[in-house]
């Protein structure tokens, strides 16, 4: 049994026939914020798996490369949930049917350019498939996380989540047999 997260607000979705359907040909995104590389090679074994256009979340004003540095800015705005503004991109989120989306670990919860990720686009009725990688702390909040943040989105619960980059089998037979879940 797929377990799955449909928001309240969804419900009128479901009665409109969108979040049961069969999706034939969906636009696949693999979208995913990546400080230090780790994510960003698990997203690109799942668009590998999947077909998914990869789609690279950043900041607008990047961290510093500076590691003692860089933590005491990032302890402040995990502190402050501070939302970090996103360069633009040409891709549009929107546009999607189905969208995985990756998030280092940041404190037990995702990242803070994910959650502007989140707030910035209207992804209501697409189906999110949540990966995280991690150093040994677990997923946390984070799936808990992309389900709250995502209004109206059918978020799957099943999610990925590694310590540290996933780039083998596992990780993309896991993206196939989700993609296979959600197109049903
Ligand atoms: C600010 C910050 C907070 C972190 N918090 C956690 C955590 O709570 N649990 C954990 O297991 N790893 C934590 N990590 C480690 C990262 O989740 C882990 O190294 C991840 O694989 C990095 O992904 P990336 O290379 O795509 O940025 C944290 C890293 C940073 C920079």
């Amino acid at each position: 049994m797929k377990s799955t997260k449909i928001l309240a607000f969804a419900f009128p979705l479901m009665a409109g026939g969108y979040a049961n359907a069969e999706i034939t040909n969906p636009n696949i995104l693999v979208a995913y914020y990546s400080l230090t590389g780790k994510t960003e090679k698990t997203a690109t074994a799942i668009a590998d798996a999947t077909g998914g256009t990869l789609y690279k979340i950043q900041v607008a004003k990047d961290y510093p490369t500076d590691t003692k540095e860089r933590r005491k800015i990032l302890e402040k705005e995990i502190e402050e949930n501070f939302m970090p503004p996103l360069a633009p991109m040409d891709t549009n989120p929107e546009n999607y049917d189905i969208i995985f989306l990756g998030s280092p670990v940041w404190a037990n919860h995702i990242s803070l350019p994910v959650k502007s990720f989140l707030a910035k686009y209207n992804l209501s009725g697409k189906k999110v498939i949540p990966f995280v990688t991690h150093s040994g702390g677990g997923r946390g909040q984070s799936f808990n996380d992309v389900a709250s943040l995502c209004i109206n989105c059918i978020v799957d619960m099943d999610g990925w989540s590694s310590w540290g980059a996933s780039t083998g089998r596992g990780v993309k037979k896991w993206a196939t047999q989700q993609l296979a879940d959600m197109t049903k």
